[in-house]
């Protein structure tokens, strides 16, 4: 039983016996964010686990992201709290699906969103985050024919954005379609002053109400250093934790869903993991991340793309 253990303790004492490293999420509860050494956007986060020189990496997201950490740093033992924090764009894109898809567009590459499978990072050519898509869109040829994949809205988002027409798979992410364009409407009406900052994950129709669109990290710098003092938060709710944190005497409002509550705005699968998780984790240094060196050969390539093309 873990009664009478104090967490915060208990995972600060196994994180320098196993000479680990506890990589969060934005989108991760509140002590999560506050236990970990580093917490980013997924780019960030990547690149941590590429560099860090730890022997165990306790990965505080979803899987994609420790999968992603683990084709990295294949030497180091990755942990995911829960096994089962999935993600809605991973499962909207079945690696066979994604084959033929593939198949069927040979004149095309595949510029494919980390939030995906390892299957599906190996059956691509680049892997792009929200926050280097713009950037590694810029550097590939005005005719190059492009299907991205998973995600429908930020791959239209970024076509509108740089002028290009790619060939869009239909995924999107169960908590930014959540959003309501009615409600925020209101919202901004009932808060003039309140400019709003949102993910590209977010379909048009709320994209078009943004001051800014940008991924967790970019929103997060956005917010700290515009000069409201209010301002409306479209992404997962958690980020709000590291924006009071850094100005606590701002307001952050959650983006509102269909009810008019801003109850639609966690990720299901990110709340999977728990400070008690994570404890047993770097315990039993369960569950693992584990992969064919096939699969991991393959998504290696267009992951190291990313972060040579992202600078
Ligand atoms: P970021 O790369 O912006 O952190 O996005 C990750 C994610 O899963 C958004 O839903
Ligand atoms: Fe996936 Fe959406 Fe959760 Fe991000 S917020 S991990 S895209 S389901």
């Amino acid at each position: 039983s873990l009664a009478g253990l104090d967490l915060v303790e208990e995972i600060n004492r196994l994180k320098k016996e196993r000479n680990a490293v506890i990589l969060g999420h934005y989108y991760q509860e509140p002590a999560i964010q506050d236990i970990s050494d580093f917490v980013g956007d997924s780019l960030d986060l990547s690149r941590k686990a590429a560099e860090t020189d730890a022997d165990v990496i306790a990965f505080c997201g979803v899987r994609f992201m420790a999968e992603t950490a683990k084709i990295l740093s294949p030497q180091k033992t990755v942990v995911l709290p829960d096994m089962d924090a999935g993600c809605s764009l991973e499962d909207s894109c079945p690696p066979e699906a994604f084959k033929r898809f593939r198949e069927e567009h040979p004149d095309h590459i595949a510029l494919t969103y980390i939030n995906c499978s390892a299957e599906v990072k190996a059956l691509s050519d680049i892997i792009v985050t929200s926050s280097s898509t713009e950037k590694i869109l810029s550097q590939l040829p005005r005719d190059q024919k492009i299907i991205f994949a998973p995600d429908r809205h930020l791959g239209a988002y970024f076509a509108r954005k740089t002028g290009r027409n790619m060939l869009l798979w239909p995924g999107a992410c169960i908590v930014h379609e959540a959003f309501s364009e009615k409600e925020l409407i209101k919202l901004q009406a009932q808060h003039p002053d309140a400019p709003t900052a949102a993910h590209p994950e977010c379909p048009a129709h709320i994209l078009d109400h943004a001051d800014y669109v940008g991924s967790t990290s970019g929103i997060l710098k956005w917010v700290l250093e515009h000069e409201a003092d209010k301002i409306i938060i479209a992404t997962e709710t958690h980020i709000i934790h590291q924006m009071e944190k850094a100005a606590p005497h701002k307001t952050f409002i959650g983006a509102p869903g269909a009810d008019g509550n801003c109850n639609c705005n966690m990720c299901p699968f990110m709340a999977m993991n728990t400070m008690e998780k994570l404890y047993f984790a770097l315990r039993d240094l369960e569950p693992r991340i584990e992969m064919s060196e096939d699969v991991r050969l393959k998504a290696l390539k267009p992951l190291e793309r990313m972060l040579e093309m992202a600078g």
